[in-house]
């Protein structure tokens, strides 16, 4: 309740928006990609191998007979989106799932390839991976299809946390997993963990830590568990009487964290990540506007947000048929763009105010001046010279109350998408 109130409250001043509602239009695809110089592009591939309980990700379980299906209805919405971006350089390229290697050697490499046939890449590859996938011959097929980037899910490494989380393996088959993948010829080796798990001890998150710096890593991104209505975890939490840690607490294994990484050297490059130095980021797409492929898909292009429904079968459907697979969009007023751009750069955890200056004509300081200082006398960030740096105090407080928002919106938007392919509308 109180939750609700700061929430709407704080949209209110930010965006002066009372509600936000999302609505079954497609929208004028030409004119919004008329400006634009260059872009980004996200690839969701929805299959996994089994189901984990805390996953908020649209995926189903993976068979190759969709897969197939799938990588022809791809192929027909990359057709549709080269005729828009013409020869536009793509400058980010992200493929996130569910879990992409499901579809190796069944779709993958075919739509890689029509990816660099059909839109002027100008860009690495970033891929999410299974620990379960990475035998030797498959980390050289994936480095052979021009992946530079490879995040691993890792999860935990305490084997009675794998259990909870029913990971299908053990911490030593995940260990010599990414010990194979760091000894291949990426340029960076992610590996994302959660932490804060049912009864899960400081210690343990500090053994967690120092082993993943040990394991020779380039960056880990540490998660908190993050509960969402719509999982299973919830229940298993309570059926089992778990004990979950609080956001103090979770304020204190997260600076165990930063401990351990700033210690080997690593730098802050998120609110989660930390990554070696002289290293380039693993990181989801990198430009502020981009186009996503898949079911789930969703597009960001200056002044409209829109989603592709989520359900697979119907995303086939829609682009056999010749139709457009997009379920909802929003067209966004400058004050909600400026919000939304405020917000992945605190994300980031650091931004230059010229970059706000050169992408909406305004001066930083007349917009959020005031929050800046509020924020800045509090300790959570320095504001030096034009450039804006969070400190890590400021990182992680900032971002619970970010979460007031992105919880809420991954609960509802995602959440209602799931059930129903085509929503109405969506309000927050
Ligand atoms: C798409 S998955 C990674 C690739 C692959 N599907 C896998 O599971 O190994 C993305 C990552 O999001 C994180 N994640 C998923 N659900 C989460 C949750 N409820 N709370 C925190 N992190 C979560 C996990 O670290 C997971 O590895
Ligand atoms: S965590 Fe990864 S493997 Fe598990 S359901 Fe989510 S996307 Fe699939």
């Amino acid at each position: 309740m109180l939750e609700g109130f700061i929430r709407s409250h704080l949209r209110r001043i930010l965006t002066k928006e009372k509600n936000i509602v999302l609505e079954q239009k497609i929208p004028l695809l030409e004119r919004s990609f008329q400006d634009i110089d260059e872009l980004g592009v996200y690839l969701h591939i929805p299959f996994c191998e089994q189901i984990c309980p805390y996953c908020p990700y649209n995926k189903e379980i993976y068979d190759p007979d969709v897969a197939r299906r799938y990588t022809h209805a791809v192929k027909r919405e990359i057709d549709i989106y080269s005729d828009l971006i013409g020869n536009k350089p793509v400058t980010s390229f992200y493929i996130g799932g569910g879990t992409p290697t499901t579809m190796l050697y069944s779709g993958l490499e075919e739509i890689l390839g029509y990816v660099f046939k059909s839109f002027n890449m100008r860009c690495d590859i970033h891929m999410e991976s299974h620990p379960n996938h990475l035998s030797s011959d498959n980390l050289n097929t994936i480095v052979s299809m021009g992946i530079d980037h490879l995040s691993i899910g890792v999860e935990s490494l305490q084997d009675r946390h794998l259990k909870t989380l029913n990971r299908p393996y053990s911490v030593k088959q995940v260990m010599e997993a990414v010990g194979r993948a760091v000894s291949k010829d990426f340029k960076c080796v992610n590996a994302d963990m959660i932490f804060a798990l049912p009864d899960q001890t400081l210690s343990e998150v500090e053994q967690a830590g120092q082993a993943l710096v040990d394991m020779g890593l380039d960056q880990v991104a540490a998660y908190p568990l993050f509960l969402f209505p719509y999982t299973k975890m919830k229940n298993i939490i309570k059926e089992n009487n778990y004990r979950m840690s609080g956001i103090f607490k979770r304020r204190k294994m997260l600076g165990i964290l930063e401990g351990i990484f700033y210690g080997a050297g690593y730098r802050r490059t998120s609110v989660w990540a930390f990554t070696r130095p002289s290293v380039p980021k693993y990181c989801s797409v990198t430009v502020p506007l981009y186009v996503g492929l898949g079911a789930s898909g969703s597009s960001y292009l200056k002044d409209v947000f829109y989603l592709n429904t989520f359900r697979v079968a119907e995303y086939i459907n829609a682009l056999e048929e010749g139709r457009m697979p997009i379920a909802l969009s929003l067209d966004l007023s400058e004050n909600l763009q400026m919000a939304g751009w405020l917000y992945w750069r605190i994300y980031e955890t650091r931004f230059l105010k010229t970059d706000f200056r050169d992408r909406f004509g305004k001066d930083f300081n007349k917009i959020y001046g005031i929050h800046l200082k509020l924020l800045s006398l509090l300790g959570f960030l320095k504001d030096k010279e034009g450039q804006v740096v969070l400190s890590d105090k400021g990182t992680y407080w900032l971002h619970v109350l970010e979460d007031l928002f992105s919880l809420d919106y991954i609960n509802k938007l995602w959440g209602c998408s799931k059930y129903d392919p085509w929503p109405a509308k969506v309000t927050f």
